[in-house]
C-alpha cells in the first residue's frame, strides 16, 4: 500500500503500524454496530433533514438539539416550507438554541435551494451553501449521497489526536490539513455514512472530551494517548479562548395597560435580526444616571442586578431595569407590544430568562 509522508512518520515515531490503522475502522465500526444511538436524523436520506440535523447540531449536543430538529421538520416538511417562512418565524423556532447566524444562513440556503429546483448532490455545490462548511458538507454528501468524505469534527479530532497521538494543534493550518489527511485515510470507502457516523458518535460517548473511561475502550490497545497518560492533554489547541467581559444594561419600558417597548437588533452580531428591550451596552459598569437622560420621565426600578449570562466568548454581566411611563411615548424608537404578545418574537435566551422576572 502507498504510505503517504504523515503517515511514514506516524510509523516511525509513534510506533503505529499499518495494520492497526486498518483495524481501527473495524473496531469503530463494530462499537458503533452495537452501540448506535438511535436518532431521528439516521432513520433517513432525505439530505434535506440531514442538513438540517447538522446545521443544529454545529455547536449543540444532541440532547438538546434532537428537540429542535423535530420540531422544524415538523414545522417546514421540505425546503420550500423553510425557503417560504419569514426569517422571523425561523429564528422564533431557533430561540434557545444560540448562534443565531445559523438560523439566518439555513433560511438564506433554503431560499437558494428552493430557487435552484433540487438539493445539491455534489460536495462542492454542497460547500457554496451558506453556512455549510467542509465538515457539514461530507456529511450531507456521505450521509445522504453514500460518497465518500469523511467528515472531521470536534469529536473526530479528538479520537484521532489521542489514538494516534497527534500534538499538532487541531486549529493551526498544519493541523487541519494533517487531520483531514489521516481522516480520509482511515474512511472507509465501502460505507461512509456508517463510518463518519461511528467515529462521531465514539467520540461523543467513549473517548469524550473529560472522564472518558479509557478502561472500557476497544481501542485503548494501540491508543498513543493512554499508553503514555496523556489523554486529557489532548487534542492541542493553539489559541486561548479569549473572555471578554461586556455590561448591558436593559430597559423594560412599560404603561400599566401592559404595552412594551421592543426593538429589533440590527447589528451584525451574533443576535442579529432578533427582538430586545432597549439596551445600553459598555466595557464597564454604568450607573442608571449615565443613560437616564435618553428616555422619557417615568417611575425606574432595578429588577435585577449583575445577572451573570455566560457565551462561549463572552461574559455578559446585566443590569435589568424597569421603567413605567404614564402612557406610550412614540418618541423612542422601537415597536409597542403587549406583554402577553412578547412569545411571538425571538429574543435571545437571556432575555427569556429576564423576561420570567416581569412575568
Ligand atoms: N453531531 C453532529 N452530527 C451528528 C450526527 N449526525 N449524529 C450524532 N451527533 C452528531
Amino acid at each position: 500500500m502507498f504510505l503517504p509522508l504523515f503517515l511514514r512518520n506516524f510509523v516511525g515515531k509513534k510506533g503505529t503500524k499499518l495494520h492497526e490503522m486498518a483495524d481501527f475502522a473495524a473496531i469503530i465500526e463494530h462499537w458503533y454496530g452495537q452501540n448506535k444511538r438511535a436518532l431521528p436524523w439516521r432513520e433517513t436520506t432525505n439530505p434535506y433533514y440531514i442538513w438540517l440535523s447538522e446545521i443544529i447540531l454545529q455547536q449543540t449536543r444532541v440532547e438538546q438539539g434532537r428537540s429542535y430538529y423535530e420540531r422544524f421538520v415538523s414545522a417546514f416538511p421540505t425546503v420550500q416550507a423553510l425557503a417560504d417562512a419569514s426569517e422571523e418565524q425561523v429564528l422564533l423556532l431557533w430561540q434557545g438554541l444560540g448562534y443565531y447566524s445559523r438560523a439566518r444562513n439555513l433560511h438564506k440556503a433554503a431560499q437558494q435551494i428552493a430557487a435552484h429546483g433540487s438539493f445539491p448532490s455534489d460536495y462542492k455545490s454542497l460547500l457554496s451553501l451558506p453556512g455549510v462548511g467542509p465538515y457539514t458538507a461530507a456529511a450531507i454528501a456521505s450521509f445522504a449521497y453514500g460518497q465518500p468524505y469523511a467528515v472531521v469534527d470536534g469529536n473526530v479530532f479528538r479520537v484521532l489526536s489521542r489514538y494516534f497521538g497527534v500534538e499538532t494543534p487541531i486549529d493551526s493550518t498544519d493541523g487541519k490539513k494533517e487531520f483531514k489527511a489521516l481522516a480520509d485515510e482511515l474512511l472507509d470507502k465501502k460505507r461512509p455514512s456508517f463510518y463518519n457516523q461511528a467515529i462521531m458518535d465514539f467520540g461523543a460517548v467513549v473517548c469524550k472530551p473529560s472522564g472518558a473511561d479509557c478502561s472500557l475502550c476497544p481501542l485503548s490497545d494501540a491508543c498513543v494517548a493512554y499508553a503514555q497518560n496523556r489523554v486529557q492533554q489532548l487534542p492541542v489547541k493553539e489559541k486561548k479562548l479569549l473572555q471578554k467581559t461586556r455590561w448591558f444594561s436593559y430597559v423594560y419600558v412599560c404603561t400599566d395597560k401592559e404595552d412594551v417597548l421592543i426593538t429589533r437588533r440590527i447589528k451584525d452580531d451574533i443576535w442579529k435580526g432578533l427582538y430586545e428591550f432597549p439596551l445600553i451596552e459598555s466595557e464597564e459598569e454604568l450607573p442608571l444616571t449615565s443613560f437616564l437622560h435618553h428616555f422619557p420621565k417615568g417611575e425606574w426600578r432595578l429588577l435585577r442586578q449583575g445577572f451573570v449570562h455566560q457565551l462561549t466568548h463572552q461574559h455578559l454581566v446585566v443590569n435589568f431595569y424597569r421603567l413605567q411611563l404614564p402612557q406610550k411615548d412614540s418618541s423612542l424608537p422601537g415597536i409597542w407590544v403587549k406583554k402577553s404578545e412578547l412569545q411571538n418574537f425571538a429574543f435571545p435566551q437571556l432575555l427569556v430568562k429576564l423576561m420570567d422576572i416581569v412575568s
